[in-house]
Parts: structure tokens; C-alpha cells; sequence
């Protein structure tokens, strides 16, 4: 059976823009940095021109080609924006890109606690109640640095959160790896590039805008405090010297596509498709999708009550052919990309159908690794310090009260169970691999 894909990437496997396929076509755009093909650390020529093209579709200062994902972008940004032993406010939904950005950049995170939906499963999008409240109790703060929209889609109180930073002197930075599409239609919510006091905004072009694996930007939005010299500076420390010109070709290809009617009439005809199915879907009572204004329309979380995600889901993907993209404590999670078709939501229509006729309530959910029932991070270092200082390895039954040396996160999501500096409690104990690397270090909070 053909499988639907409702994972990234959100070209669901089909060509949406004129892209390079790895067959001859790729080979001839394989090239290198000579006279004519401009350098991707000190563009000036064709890749200068073609990050122009993209600031204007996002309608951003400036706008940088990323090559090894938001990741790269990410953790340019952390360096670009801050200063080595800087305080920094950020969700404990945070993405591994962003620890490990901190353990390049030396800085110091303040974990703000999120609000945990437990009738999804899942965690909330950061809310400016919970910024300021940071900012109240670490006034030597110097940013924020947050998802929008988080793994499972919902969108944090950017505006107000922007509003903040402004007031306050704070650095903004947007990890939008799953908002690529945000800015370009006004049914999606708000990007960091249309709000005040963001001063940075990371893409995933490869997620839901149906970009080729691993395709970003990163914008500096008009108002932006960071210098696009500094942030090109900072990019060079980390993305490669002989950057892929057949990634960047597909890139610029891609961006010229959103650009275009076409492209254009697909994002609104996507969210019209997605909109109408969702509105047209009778489900039985104990199966529901989630609708909230405060979530991206193109992330949707399914939910069978009674049942376990791992049995329902994976049937769905095993029986009916209906590919997740992560399974939650309570709900699943389903990615909708520009590739999709009716076809496939007719065939997650049918799909649904035939999930109610069969019964799969268990009772209590049967434990999974979660990273969304964590305990409140206990910080014993800074990231970078627990990195480089001495460890050793020790099993998992010994590791409680210990300090973790390096990030756990399994991926999905790729949200740190552990981040490096944080004493191990027992609520982690059943999460922990056999043997763990620990810090010699105090246990004692900074
Ligand atoms: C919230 C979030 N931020 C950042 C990233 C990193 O993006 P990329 O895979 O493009 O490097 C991911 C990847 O899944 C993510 O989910």
C-alpha cells in the first residue's frame, strides 16, 4: 500500500517547484566557489542577489541562505546576538539546536516552565506572563530565544513578547523552523519577520514550505538590532567551506516559486484544502482533532480518547497506510506540507473512518518516552561548562543527583530530556540510556 506521508518534508515526496533531481541535472549544478558562482561566507554576486530575492518575499532586512538547516542559523544566531556569559530566557521546549548553540556561545539559560496541556499531551507556546515573569527575576537577562510555533504547532504571544523585549533592551530571537510559511499568508499567525523587536528569525525551508532536506534562511527582520556583518561573521564560524550549490540552486528555485502567482495561489489553496477537510470531517465523539485559533493550521493533532497514541497511530501508518510525524502521551501529531493533495486528506478521511469502527481503548496509557513530563531543570552549570569539564561514565541507576554532560533528546521532537549542567532526578531515572556521561562538578546551583 502507497504510504500518505504527513511527516516532513511538506513536499510529501512530490515536486512542487522546478527543482534538481540527483540524476545528471545535479551533477552539472555541482560546482564550486570560481569567477561567477560568488562565495557563500562573503556573497557579493549571485548568492547575494538570490538572498535578496528572499528578504523581499519575506520583506527582511536581510536574509542569509542556510545550508545545514535552522540548526546552523540557530546557533549563528546565539553567537551573532550575545556575548560569552550572557543570560538568556528560554522555554524547556526549547530544540537541541538551541542548547548546543548555548555551549558555543557560552551562555547562561534561565528555563521558563511552559504551560503543559495535559488533555493534548503536549506543551503550550511560550506566553508573555511567563517571559516577564523571567525578566522580573533575572533583570541582568540580555534575550529570549523561543519556538513559533513549537514542534506540535502552537504559537507563543509573540507580539507581546516583542513588545517586551523592545522595552526592556531585550535580543528576540524566532525559531521558526516550522514557520517557514508564516509571513506568506495572513490565515497563518504572526511571524517574527511582522513583529516588532525580533531581531532574528530561523526558517526550515525542508519542513512544511516543501523545501528540499535540509534548506533554511535566516532573516533579520527592518528592525533588527543585529548587523548583518556580525551574523555573516558568526555563520562562517560554523557552516562548511564548500557550500552545495545544487541545495542553494534548489533554494533560490524555491524561493522564486513562493514569489510567484503560482506559488502563491498553492499556499492559499493548501490552507482553503486543509480548512475545508477539517470543517467537512464527521468523526465519531471519542475521536477529535484539535481547533484552537492559537495553533499553525497545518499541524494538526489527532486524538482517540480512552487510547493509547502508540497503538492507534501506528496502526493507522501499518493498516491504513497514514505516516505520523510523532506520537504524543495523548494525541499524535500530523504535519500537513504544500505537497499534499486531496487525494491524501480523502484517504486520511477514510482512514478515520475506519479507526472508529475499531476500538482501541486500553485503559491507562502505557508509558513512552515523553519529553513533556519533565521535572523542573535543577541547573548545577552552564551548558558549556558541564560540556568541557571532567566526566565520567557511570549506569543509569548511579546517575541520579549527578550533573549530565551532554544533551539527551531523542528526535521527534528533539526536545532535551537533559541539558548538559542539569542534575539528574529521579523523574528522569526511566528515561535514561544504560550508561551516561556525568560532570565532575558541583550539584550545587550556580
Ligand atoms: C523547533 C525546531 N527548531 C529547530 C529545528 C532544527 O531544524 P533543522 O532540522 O532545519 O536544522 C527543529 C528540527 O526539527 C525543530 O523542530
Amino acid at each position: 500500500m502507497e504510504r500518505v506521508r504527513f511527516h516532513i518534508p511538506g513536499h510529501q515526496g512530490r515536486g512542487l517547484f522546478p527543482s534538481i533531481g540527483i540524476s545528471a541535472d545535479y551533477l552539472t549544478v555541482d560546482s564550486t566557489e570560481i569567477d561567477g558562482l560568488d562565495d557563500l561566507s562573503a556573497p557579493e554576486g549571485c548568492i547575494a542577489d538570490a538572498q535578496h530575492r528572499a528578504a523581499r518575499l519575506y520583506g527582511a532586512q536581510h536574509t542569509f541562505f542556510l545550508v545545514q538547516g535552522s540548526t546552523v542559523g540557530i546557533q549563528a544566531a546565539l553567537l551573532a546576538a550575545f556575548q560569552p556569559g550572557d543570560t538568556v530566557l528560554v522555554p524547556r521546549n526549547a530544540h537541541r539546536s538551541i542548547i548546543h548553540g548555548m555551549i558555543l556561545a557560552d551562555l547562561n539559560p534561565v528555563w521558563l516552565m511552559p504551560e503543559y496541556n495535559a488533555h493534548w499531551g503536549t506543551w503550550l507556546g511560550l506566553t508573555a506572563q511567563a517571559v516577564e515573569r523571567g525578566i522580573t527575576e533575572h533583570p541582568h537577562a540580555k534575550g529570549v530565544i523561543l519556538p513559533n510555533p513549537t514542534y506540535d504547532g502552537w504559537v507563543p504571544e509573540l507580539a507581546a513578547i516583542g513588545k517586551m523585549c523592545m522595552q526592556h533592551n531585550l535580543k528576540l530571537i524566532a525559531d521558526e523552523a516550522h514557520g517557514a510559511l508564516f509571513p506568506l499568508h495572513n490565515d497563518f499567525p504572526t511571524s517574527g519577520c511582522q513583529v516588532d523587536g525580533v531581531d532574528i528569525v530561523v526558517q526550515s525551508l525542508h519542513k512544511h514550505a516543501g523545501g528540499i532536506t535540509p534548506s533554511a534562511v535566516a532573516h533579520l527582520p527592518k528592525s533588527s538590532a543585529v548587523s548583518p556583518k556580525r551574523f555573516q561573521a558568526a555563520l562562517n564560524l560554523l557552516h562548511t567551506s564548500s557550500p552545495p550549490y545544487p541545495l542553494m540552486a534548489a533554494m533560490d528555485n524555491h524561493i522564486g516559486w513562493l514569489n510567484s502567482t503560482n506559488g502563491q495561489h498553492h499556499i492559499a489553496q493548501t490552507l482553503a484544502m486543509v480548512a475545508e477537510w477539517r470543517n467537512s470531517l464527521t468523526l465519531p465523539p471519542h475521536i477529535t482533532l484539535c481547533h484552537t485559533p492559537n495553533r499553525d493550521p497545518l499541524s494538526l493533532l489527532l486524538q482517540v480518547t480512552g487510547a493509547d497514541p502508540n497503538d492507534w497511530a501506528i496502526w493507522l501508518e501499518d493498516a491504513q497506510g497514514i505516516s505520523f510525524e510523532a506520537i504524543n502521551p495523548q494525541s499524535a501529531l500530523y504535519k500537513v506540507g504544500l505537497g499534499v493533495t486531496p487525494q491524501d486528506l480523502t484517504r486520511f478521511t477514510q482512514a478515520l473512518q475506519a479507526l472508529g469502527e475499531k476500538d482501541f481503548s486500553t485503559g491507562p496509557l502505557s508509558g513512552h518516552f515523553s519529553p513533556h513530563a519533565l521535572p523542573i531543570p535543577h541547573i548545577a552549570c552552564s551548558p558549556r561548562h558541564a560540556f568541557f569539564n571532567r566526566s565520567e561514565v557511570v549506569s543509569a541507576q548511579h546517575a541520579v543527583g549527578r550533573v549530565a554532560q551532554h544533551t539527551i533528546a531523542p528526535c521527534p521532537p528533539g526536545i532535551p530530556l537533559l541539558i548538559p549542567g542539569e542534575v539528574i532526578q529521579p523523574g528522569h531515572a526511566s528515561f535514561l540510556p544504560d550508561t551516561i556521561a556525568v560532570c565532575e562538578t558541583t550539584t550545587e546551583p550556580l
